[in-house]
């Protein structure tokens, strides 16, 4: 992934990536793993997720982490004792790529001691973040874009100073499962929010575009979900704490370019996994293969 601009993110240093969450989805294989370190590929969901940030120009990234805590703080440290055996058995490429994961930026680990929603993820950075505006980008979120997605709303952070959240098209049956914005097109892909509602009641959603994981937010958000009460799911929402910002200091959407997937449903993953591995050469042909054969075998 490269960015076109990557000065555009230099106002946004920081970034949070909250990977706390149950996982519940994807038991039992999360009993142990954080569904963040599954594998698109051979990759984990999350270091596609930190490569995003670091080609946005980002230098300290902030992980909230919960149970298998230590994959992931393992995942981004030097594996020292694989190394040194992989070097020795003369695999120094694939060393060497171990060691640049271990070099992309500095990570700071942080613990959510209990999932008590997405809105309290974030608060757990609060002094970490200090008083800067900052990137969220959620851990099992994945966009597919030349331009980075958080470096796409970073820049427009950029040209309006607001608070500005990724926006995305989805179909009305699917409304109740998202966050949904509402609000003013005022041009190049920006709405002008005045309405945001976490998961609306099927028939009553305001619009049908939905808050994906990528977020540029002020620091006083933070203020802000200190004071928030629970909402959805008992659960403690940073959409809640976001519809209290568009009242207070405004809030603006961006329908970003690129393709989005959801790495923390089973079909999003499955898809994720598909157009990753679609685009790498040594796999490409042999699964095309199979894909046809299956179209051709399999009743829908
Ligand atoms: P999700 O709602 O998709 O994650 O949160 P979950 O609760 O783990 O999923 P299921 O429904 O049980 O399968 C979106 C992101 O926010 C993080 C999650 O780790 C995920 O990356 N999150 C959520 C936290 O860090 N802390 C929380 O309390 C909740």
């Amino acid at each position: 992934m490269s960015s076109p601009d990557t000065k555009a993110a230099k106002l946004i240093r920081k970034c949070v990536i909250p990977a706390a969450g149950l996982g519940t989805r994807f038991l039992p294989a999360t009993k142990a793993v954080p569904k963040e370190m599954l594998p698109i590929v051979d990759t984990p969901t999350l270091q596609y997720i930190v490569e995003e940030a670091v080609a946005a120009g980002i230098e300290d990234v902030v992980v909230i982490n919960g149970r298998g805590k230590s994959a992931i703080e393992d995942h981004f440290d030097i594996g020292f004792e694989l190394e040194t055996t992989m070097r020795a058995r003369g695999k120094t490429a694939e060393a060497d790529k171990l060691r640049a994961i271990a070099n992309l930026v500095r990570i700071i680990s942080v613990r959510q001691k209990e999932p008590l929603g997405l809105g309290h993820a974030v608060l757990c950075a609060k002094s970490v973040i200090g008083h800067e505006p900052f990137g969220v980008l959620l851990g099992d979120d994945m966009i597919d874009a030349e331009e980075p997605g958080i470096g796409q709303l970073a820049r427009v952070y950029q040209q309006h100073q607001k608070a500005v959240i990724a926006l995305m098209e989805v179909p009305d049956s699917e409304t109740h499962l998202y966050g949904i914005a509402a609000g003013r097109d005022i041009g190049n892909g920006v709405i002008q929010i005045d309405h945001v509602v976490e998961k609306p009641k099927k028939g009553t959603a305001p619009s049908n575009l939905a808050v994906i994981g990528r977020y540029v937010l002020p620091p006083s958000i933070f203020p802000i979900l200190e004071k928030q009460t629970t909402g959805v799911g008992g659960e403690i929402q940073l959409t809640d704490g976001l519809a209290t910002l568009q009242k207070t200091e405004g809030l603006l959407g961006y329908k970003f370019q690129g393709q989005r997937y959801d790495a923390g449903d089973k079909v999003g993953y499955l898809k994720a996994n598909i157009a990753y591995a679609l685009k790498r050469p040594d796999l490409r042909g042999g699964l095309l293969e199979y894909m046809r054969e299956v179209v051709k075998t399999e009743k829908p």
